[in-house]
C-alpha cells in the first residue's frame, strides 16, 4: 500500500492543477471521521439512504428477483449502517447468498465484520480489502446471480466521467440478468448540497486535512497542516460539487526525495461529489449496458437507490 500511495500522491501533486486520490482519506482516522460526518445534520445524504433501505428493502428483494443461490457484493462498503438495513431484510427472506463486501480501508472493513457477525449471525460473509478496479476482476468467474452495490453515492466521486469507464467494466464482468444497485445524490437546492460539504461543526475540514497529516505520518513529509484551508464548492449546472484545500501562503512541502512548491492561495483538488438528475441517471444506465428496474427515492426526493439489470 505504501509503494502505490506514494506513487499516486507524488502523480497527483506533480499535475496541474495539483489533486489527491480522494481514496486515500480513509485511513484508521480518516475512516472514524466519515463516520461523524455521516451523522451530521448538514449531511443528508445518509439520512436520506437509510430512509429508503429502511422502507423499501422488502420491496427491493422483490424487484431483484433471486430464485436460487445468489451473491451480493458491495463496493466501498465503509461501514455498513445503511446496508446492514437491506440484509436484514434479505435475511428473512433467504440466506442462500453470500456478501461480500470490498473496500480499500482495513479499518472500516474490520469494523464493518465484527459489527455484522454480531448482528447478523445467518449472514454468510466474505470481506475483501482491494481496490475498485482489481476486485472488478475477480467478479468475473462467479457463475451464481449476482447483486454489486454502489451506495452512499460513492459513484459521484470518480472525476472526468470515469463512472462511464468503471460501469461499463463492471457490465463486462457480470452476466445478462445480474442487477446493480447503486445511490446517486440527486441534484437539489444548492444551498441545502453546499452545507453538506460546508459542516459547521468543522468536521469535512477535517477528514479534508487528515490526508495532509497521512501524508506526513505515513511518508515522512513536512506539510504544515495549518496553513492549508478547506474550500467546498458546488456547480449547479454540472452538478459537481468539489472539494479543494487552499495554500494560503507561498511555500515548498517535501515528500520524501521531492519538492513541491505552492503558491498563496493555489488549490488542490481534493473530492468530487457529483450530483444527477432522474435524465441523468437513465442515460449512464443506457449508455453503460444497463437498463433500470426501479428508483426508490427519500420523501424529500433528495436521494436515489437506482436498481439496474445488465441487459
Ligand atoms: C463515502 S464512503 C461511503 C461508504 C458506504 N458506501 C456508505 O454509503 O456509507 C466511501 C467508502 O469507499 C471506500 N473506497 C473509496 N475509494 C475506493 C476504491 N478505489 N476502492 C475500494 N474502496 C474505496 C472508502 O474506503 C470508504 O469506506
Amino acid at each position: 500500500m505504501t509503494d502505490s500511495f506514494y506513487t499516486e500522491i507524488i502523480e497527483g501533486l506533480t499535475k496541474s492543477p495539483k489533486t489527491l486520490p480522494s481514496k486515500y482519506f480513509y485511513d484508521k482516522r480518516g475512516s472514524e471521521l466519515f463516520q461523524t460526518i455521516m451523522k451530521l445534520p448538514e449531511y443528508y445524504l445518509t439520512k436520506s439512504e437509510y430512509e429508503i433501505l429502511n422502507n423499501q428493502s422488502g420491496e427491493i428483494f422483490n424487484d431483484f428477483s433471486a430464485k436460487q443461490k445468489f451473491d451480493i457484493i458491495e463496493f466501498g462498503a465503509g461501514d455498513g449502517s445503511k446496508t446492514k438495513l437491506l440484509l436484514k431484510e434479505f435475511l428473512k427472506q433467504t440466506n442462500n447468498f453470500v456478501y461480500s463486501p470490498i473496500d480499500i480501508s482495513k479499518s472500516a472493513l474490520k469494523g464493518l465484520e465484527q459489527t455484522f457477525r454480531e448482528e447478523l449471525p445467518l449472514l454468510k460473509i466474505n470481506p475483501i480489502n482491494d481496490d475498485y478496479f482489481s476486485a472488478l476482476e475477480s467478479m468475473k468467474n462467479k457463475d451464481t446471480t449476482k447483486l454489486v452495490m454502489f451506495m452512499g453515492s460513492n459513484i459521484g466521486n470518480f472525476k472526468y466521467n470515469e463512472e462511464v469507464d468503471f460501469l461499463k467494466l463492471m457490465r463486462k464482468n457480470l452476466s445478462q440478468g445480474d442487477c446493480v444497485l447503486i445511490g446517486f445524490d440527486l441534484k437539489k437546492d444548492p444551498r441545502i448540497i453546499l452545507d453538506a460539504y460546508n459542516d459547521k461543526s468543522g468536521v469535512t475540514k477535517e477528514f479534508n486535512l487528515n490526508l495532509l497529516k497521512r501524508i506526513n505520518s505515513e511518508l515522512g513529509a513536512d506539510i504544515d497542516i495549518s496553513s492549508f484551508e478547506h474550500y467546498p464548492t458546488y456547480n449547479p449546472i454540472t452538478g459537481e460539487a468539489i472539494s479543494y484545500l487552499i495554500s494560503m501562503k507561498n511555500q515548498q512541502i517535501r515528500i520524501k526525495d521531492k519538492r513541491f512548491e505552492f503558491k498563496q492561495s493555489e488549490p488542490i483538488f481534493m473530492e468530487i461529489s457529483k450530483k444527477y438528475s432522474t435524465e441523468d441517471i437513465e442515460e449512464l444506465a443506457l449508455s453503460t449496458g444497463f437498463e433500470i428496474i426501479k428508483n426508490y427515492y427519500d420523501c424529500k426526493h433528495y436521494f436515489a437507490d437506482s436498481l439496474w439489470r445488465a441487459k
